[in-house]
């Protein structure tokens, strides 16, 4: 069931996306080499509670922190741990979640640390303009393949490959509202969007193949091949007249 949002009630999810994206701002300018991802997660947390929000990934189907923060090969979901240590040349895809007055927010970068390859850079590059192209020219009248077949069509053009086990998703009282919203598609198929639906676009790029497996820890999603992965997510508003980016 898709439930569509009323200019009032995306009035009030504003609230939870300006502070995902004021949380993810506050990341990028303290991310550095030496940090312990739970280190990271802790800033998250803190930072969305100091919004007077609340972490919506927090002991979501037990998932046991505020942030997933996922290396290089970790495609999304990485759990952070006081063990583990960003890097120099690492790429740290950092995706949060916050709640607030009923409503989500859910928004992901991808933080080149340091100096990183070409060849990740141009990874992340892509990842992000991915979603840009996704949703370029999108208005109430697209349809949803117009979504999904422009980021599939863009990130293999440019000789990567799409992830298809995940997918974005709508949101607004839940974190995960119907439609699946995938990076791979058939441009001119699918339903068709309407005024008020507020989705998670959220390409999932590989350098390599598109395969991905699930760690044992039940969460940490990896690429097959161990090649590079990169996310790039807004929660965005279909109008009539166009997309409406909420975490930017
Ligand atoms: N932003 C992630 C998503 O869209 C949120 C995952 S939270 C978790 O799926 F709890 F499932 F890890
Ligand atoms: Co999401």
């Amino acid at each position: 069931m898709i439930f569509l949002k009323t200019p009032e009630e995306v009035n009030v999810m504003r609230k939870a996306n300006l502070i995902v994206r004021d949380t993810l701002l506050m990341v990028r300018d303290r991310i550095r080499p030496g940090v312990s991802t739970a280190e990271v997660d802790k800033w998250v947390k803190e930072y969305i509670e100091s919004q007077g929000a609340k972490p919506s990934c927090l002991g979501y189907a037990g998932y046991p922190a505020s942030t997933c923060i996922s290396i290089d090969d970790v495609v999304v979901h990485g759990i952070p741990s006081s063990k583990k240590y960003i890097e120099e040349g690492q790429i740290v895809g950092v995706d949060l979640c916050a709640y607030i007055d009923g409503y989500h927010g859910d928004s992901a970068r991808t933080f080149m640390i340091g100096k990183v390859s070409e060849e990740k850079r141009k990874l992340v590059e892509t990842a992000e303009a991915a979603f840009f192209e996704g949703i370029k020219g999108i208005t109430s009248a697209s349809r949803l393949g117009d979504i999904s077949g422009t980021i599939q069509n863009y990130v293999e053009s440019h000789g990567y490959s799409v992830v298809r086990a995940l997918t974005g998703h709508g949101i607004g009282r839940e974190m995960h509202e119907d439609p699946a919203v995938p990076n791979y598609g058939v441009v001119g198929r699918g339903i068709r969007l309407h005024h008020g639906m507020t989705l998670a676009v959220e390409p999932m790029i590989n350098l390599g193949r598109y395969e991905v497996y699930t760690e044992k820890d039940g969460w940490t999603v990896r690429t097959k091949d161990h090649s590079p992965s990169a996310h790039y997510e807004n929660t965005v508003v279909i109008w009539d007249d166009g997309v409406e980016i909420l975490t930017m």
